[in-house]
C-alpha cells in the first residue's frame, strides 16, 4: 500500500474534519440537497489537485465524469485566480489537466471508469499522473433509471460494483476518489438527524468518508462527517465564494 495522500480543499475546517484533507485510496462521498455545494467542491479539488503537495495538492491532473452537465470551465476559472498568487495563474493551464467525461447513462458512466483507467495508465510515468476521481453526480442516472421495487437490488448490484471500480482505480493510481449524491432532507429532520434522508440512500456504506452538506446563511456552508471509521463525528463550517471554498 502506498502512503495515502492529503488533498486540501480550500477550507482548514473541512481540511480538519477530515483528517487533514480528502484521502487517496478512499472514496470521499459529499452527499446533501441541491445547491448545497456538491458541484462546487468538485470543481474546488479539481484545481486543488493540480498544486505541488507543499501548497496543499498532489501535483496531479483529475478526471471528472460529469453526468449532469455542470462542469462549467469558468467556474474553474475563477477558482484559479483565486488560489494564491492566482492573478500570475494561466486558467488554461488548469483546465488542460481536467479530463472531463460526460456520462448519458448509468451504464455509459461504469463504462467510463474503464477508459479513465486507461488514460491514468498512460499518465502514470508522466509529470501529471492522474491523482483524482470525480463522480458527479454518483447516484443521479441510477437514480431515474431505476424506478420501483423489483429494480432496487439491481441497481444496489451496479452501484455496488461501480463503487468497487471506482476504489479499484484509487488503489492502483493512489488517487482520491470523490462521489456526490444528492438527498432530500425531510423538512423537520434539518436540524436533526440527516443520515435517513427521503427516499433513503442507495449509496450503502461503501464509501470511507461521507459527508453531508446543508446550506447555511449566505456563502456558508456546513457539513458533518456522518459514521467515518477513523476520524470523530463532528462538523465544519466553510464558505462557498467566488474565489472558492473558504473557511
Ligand atoms: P445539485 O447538483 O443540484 O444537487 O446541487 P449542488 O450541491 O451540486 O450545488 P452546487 O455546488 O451547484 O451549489 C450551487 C450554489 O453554489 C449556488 O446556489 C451558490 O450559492 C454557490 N455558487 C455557485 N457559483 C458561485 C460563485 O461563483 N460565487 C459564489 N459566491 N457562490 C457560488
Ligand atoms: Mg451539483
Amino acid at each position: 500500500r502506498k502512503q495515502v495522500g492529503k488533498l486540501k480543499t480550500g477550507s482548514n475546517a473541512l481540511d480538519e474534519l477530515l483528517g487533514g484533507g480528502v484521502e487517496t485510496q478512499s472514496i470521499t462521498e459529499f452527499y446533501g440537497e441541491f445547491g448545497s455545494g456538491k458541484t462546487q467542491v468538485a470543481h474546488q479539488l479539481a484545481v486543488k489537485v493540480q498544486l505541488p503537495p507543499e501548497e496543499g495538492g498532489l501535483g496531479g491532473s483529475v478526471i471528472m465524469i460529469d453526468t449532469e452537465n455542470t462542469f462549467r470551465p469558468e467556474r474553474i476559472a475563477q477558482m484559479v485566480k483565486g488560489l494564491k498568487g492566482g492573478e500570475d495563474l494561466d486558467p488554461e493551464e488548469f483546465l488542460k489537466n481536467i479530463h472531463v467525461a460526460r456520462a448519458y447513462n448509468s451504464n455509459h458512466q461504469i463504462l467510463l471508469v474503464e477508459s479513465a483507467s486507461e488514460l491514468a495508465e498512460k499518465m502514470r510515468d508522466s509529470d501529471r499522473p492522474v491523482k483524482l476521481i470525480i463522480v458527479d453526480s454518483l447516484t443521479a442516472h441510477f437514480r431515474s433509471e431505476y424506478v420501483g421495487r423489483g429494480t432496487l437490488a439491481d441497481r444496489q448490484q451496479k452501484l455496488n460494483k461501480h463503487m468497487h471500480d471506482l476504489m479499484r482505480f484509487g488503489d492502483i493510481n493512489n488517487a482520491a476518489i470523490v462521489v456526490t449524491n444528492q438527498v432530500q432532507a425531510k423538512p423537520d429532520a434539518f436540524f436533526g438527524d440527516p443520515t435517513r434522508p427521503i427516499g433513503g440512500h442507495i449509496v450503502g456504506h461503501t464509501a470511507t468518508f461521507r459527508l453531508y452538506l446543508r446550506k447555511s446563511k449566505g456563502e456558508k456552508r456546513i457539513a458533518r462527517l456522518v459514521d467515518s471509521p477513523n476520524l470523530p463525528e463532528g462538523e465544519a463550517i466553510f464558505s462557498v465564494t467566488t474565489e472558492g471554498l473558504r473557511d
